[in-house]
């Protein structure tokens, strides 16, 4: 008992030393009536390098985090050029305060119902070296299916391991690889789930041995661990990954889904400052081309690759320059299917799924890792998924992670990756 209450008392006061760096920083929703507004949006967010968390556009509203110091200009020079906003959370540091809160509580929970079962629990979001053992102890304990391949390392060091998830060390040729890659943007949190459950579900239940017979799986759980980490340990909607050496020295980090090689630099930032800053030149950064080496290597065998990211309930594929790539029929049936089918288990509180081409639904960018994919492996099937923003009563939402829902995402995400799988297999794709 006493236990208990040092580690709340420890855990209350870690809490609320926290964030402050986002002390009055408000979340507004912000509805556009046309593409001119929505166009016009993205230069005010560029002018100030405002945080967006979700673009605005005819269906959805956008969602755009701003300092106290700018509230005053932002909301006027949006309602100058006719864009109406709400307040969605007056300051964000209380949300914030509230996740680590219910994450603490959910820790505890799940130490106290510890059973001795190998596996990462899904109540709570696991730390970077938590993750990386892990792989390591998968591998170790079922060598005859998990391989952990260590692919390279971030620009501060940290190894970035993905394990290989083969009934035969992918030795026939002719079988399909999937590969599943998270955490590509370090405080979509809520993505990490989805590769751990296909690990559990695949490795250590194995639930469905045609998965594993038919299929030889690529899991890269966390794509960028500095940035990650970072948003743990200090900057909580920390995007980038860590580079340093740019000008001002105080603008850190490229965003890695605009360092791709797939007309890099046409649709992003040049400015360092900027949250979709694009690097100095394509795959300038290791994180990138940890992803870019496994693209290279099972080129020709990869029917699927999967880069998922949060939020807004989105299943999306290329080009984000608005082109289409020629199998887009092919790449809109599959990814329906998948949408579905997570629609059929998905908390009904949450939005259904929407699918299509990622400039038509939600904005144009250049250097995404998904377009590159999609060139490298041909008319075979890239998805960038945009999970769901699950929203509690708390109004915990966006990035921001309920640790309630991190069960569900797991478990619903894994049910359309498998349709999607089976009819690889059955259709040849
Ligand atoms: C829960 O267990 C983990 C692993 O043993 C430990 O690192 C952590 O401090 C524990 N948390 C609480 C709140 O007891
Ligand atoms: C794995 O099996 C356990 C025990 O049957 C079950 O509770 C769990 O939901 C299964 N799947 C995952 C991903 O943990
Ligand atoms: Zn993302």
């Amino acid at each position: 008992m006493f236990k208990v209450l040092f580690y709340l008392f420890v855990s209350v006061y870690l809490v609320h030393a926290k964030h402050e760096e986002y002390q009055g920083y408000t979340l507004y929703g912000v509805t556009v009536y046309d593409s001119s507004q929505a166009d016009q949006l993205i230069e005010i967010v560029e002018r100030y390098t405002l945080d967006v968390w979700s673009y605005a556009n005819l269906e959805t509203e956008g969602l755009i985090l701003v300092a106290p110091n700018l509230k005053q200009v932002f909301e006027d020079e949006i309602s100058t050029i006719g864009i109406t906003y709400r307040i969605d959370t007056d300051n964000i540091k209380e949300k914030l305060d509230l996740e680590d809160a219910l994450m603490a509580e959910a820790e505890m929970k799940s130490n106290a119902s510890r059973s001795d079962r190998f596996g990462l629990s899904f109540d709570v979001i696991h730390r970077w070296s938590v993750v990386d053992r892990y792989l390591i102890d998968v591998a170790n304990r079922f060598p005859r299916v998990a391989r952990v391949v260590n692919a390279g390392r971030s620009v501060e060091g940290r190894e970035i391991r993905y394990l290989r998830i083969s009934s035969n060390n992918f030795a026939t040729r002719t079988k399909p690889v999937i590969v599943i890659q998270c955490m590509l943007h370090a405080r979509e949190w809520v993505t990490l789930p989805v590769a751990l459950w296909a690990i559990q579900e695949l490795v250590i239940n194995n639930t469905d041995p045609d998965l594993i017979r038919d299929i030889d799986w690529i899991i890269l759980p966390i794509a960028n661990p500095d940035g990650y980490e970072f948003s743990h340990t200090r900057t909580r909607m920390w995007r980038k990954n860590r580079r340093t050496g740019f000008t001002p020295s105080s603008c850190i980090g490229v965003d890695l889904n605009r360092n791709f090689d797939f007309i890099w630099g046409t649709a992003s930032s040049n400015n360092p400052c900027s949250d979709t800053f694009h690097g100095p030149r394509a795959f300038s950064e290791p994180e990138s081309v940890v992803t870019r080496n496994i693209l290279s290597e099972f080129r020709t065998r990869i029917a699927m690759f999967l880069d998922v990211h949060s939020f807004g309930s989105l299943i999306l594929f290329g080009f984000a320059n608005r082109q289409v790539p020629p199998h887009s029929a092919v790449l809109n049936r599959v990814g329906v299917q998948m949408a579905q089918r997570i629609d059929a288990v998905k908390w009904p509180q949450n939005r259904n799924y929407r699918v299509g081409n990622s400039a038509q639904i939600l904005y144009q960018a250049s250097g995404v890792c998904g377009d590159y994919a999609q060139v490298a492996i041909g008319n075979r099937l890239s998805y960038t998924y945009e999970l769901p923003a699950h929203r509690n009563l708390n109004n915990i939402n966006g990035f921001l992670v309920d640790p309630a829902f991190i069960r569900q995402a797991g478990f619903e995400t894994w049910e359309g990756i498998k349709v999607a799988a089976r009819t690889i297999v059955r259709e040849r794709l």
